[in-house]
């Protein structure tokens, strides 16, 4: 892959999982990197300026992005990763825990573009990469919040593709299937999720490790996806597009 050396980027919940993952990588390759996350990380990264930030506010994110003009002055990537899990039935759910939900994932992601998409009109460029998920194709029980905020996700990213191509800024979003993280912990912990009953789904018949998500975000943040936009990668290792995940034994190429 080209260096992202000069380039600076906007990674929001970079303080542990997938996120962390993202800003090592951007750091790795060249860039320089400003976690946004309400939490502070364990064991902070060199190369990542973490910045206390809460993607839900509109104060906190304009507050972030100031201080990334202050210490950078520009943007070039912004990769809107943040992400809270709520379970529950419609009807029981509460509608804070719903509302949070779409807030943290969907708000995040418009407050994030509307700070960023003006400074990188002026830049001339620049790369949006939101992490979707396949809940943004399928609908999960109990989750019907992440599911709206998931598939929203995917639609501001086709309407802003459009809204910013011209002023070439390119816009996409990865979809991961089950990534071993916190947020996979706690539905574990919770009961909402089995991991055997996940890796029995899987047609690779494992978890992805944080690292294959990775790959497809860097794709995306970086110069060898120059003429994609407004598209999603799916890295699910084929859990959406099983039709008889139950297949008979002599239909699988491994029998
Ligand atoms: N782990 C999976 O299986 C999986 C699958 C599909 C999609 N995703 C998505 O990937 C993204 C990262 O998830 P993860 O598994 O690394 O979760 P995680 O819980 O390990 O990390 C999420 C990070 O987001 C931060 N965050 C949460 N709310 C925030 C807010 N309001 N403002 C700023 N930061 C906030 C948290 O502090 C945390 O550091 C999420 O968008 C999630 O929905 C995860």
């Amino acid at each position: 892959m080209t260096s992202l050396s000069g380039r600076v980027a906007a990674v929001t919940g970079g303080a542990r999982g997938i996120g962390e993952g993202i800003a090592a990588r951007l750091v790795a390759d060249g860039a320089r990197v400003f976690s946004l996350d309400k939490l502070a990380p364990d064991q902070p990264r060199d190369g990542v300026t973490y910045l206390e930030t809460d993607v839900a506010s509109p104060e906190s994110v304009a507050a972030a992005f100031h201080a990334i003009d202050e210490r950078a002055g520009q943007i070039d990537i912004l990769v809107n990763n943040a992400g809270i899990q709520r379970v529950g039935l419609v009807g029981k759910i509460s509608f804070a825990d719903f509302s949070s939900v779409i807030a943290t994932h969907l708000n995040g992601f418009f407050l994030c573009a509307s700070e960023a998409v003006p400074r990188m009109v002026k830049r001339e460029g620049g790369a949006i990469v939101s992490i979707a998920s396949t809940a943004a194709f399928v609908g999960l029980p109990g989750r019907g919040a992440y599911c709206a905020a998931k598939a929203g996700i995917l639609g501001l990213t086709r309407a802003l593709a459009l809204e910013v191509a011209a002023a070439k800024i390119r816009v996409n979003a990865v979809a991961p299937g089950f990534t071993r993280t916190k947020l996979i912990e706690q539905g574990l912990a919770d009961g909402s999720l089995r991991e055997d009953w996940m890796v029995a789904r899987v047609p690779m018949h494992r978890l992805a490790q944080v690292d294959e998500i990775v790959n497809a975000v860097r794709f995306l943040s970086g110069d060898e996806s120059s003429y994609m936009t407004g598209q999603s990668i799916v890295v699910d290792g084929g859990w959406i597009v099983q039709g008889i995940p139950e297949a008979p034994d002599w239909l699988q190429t491994s029998n």
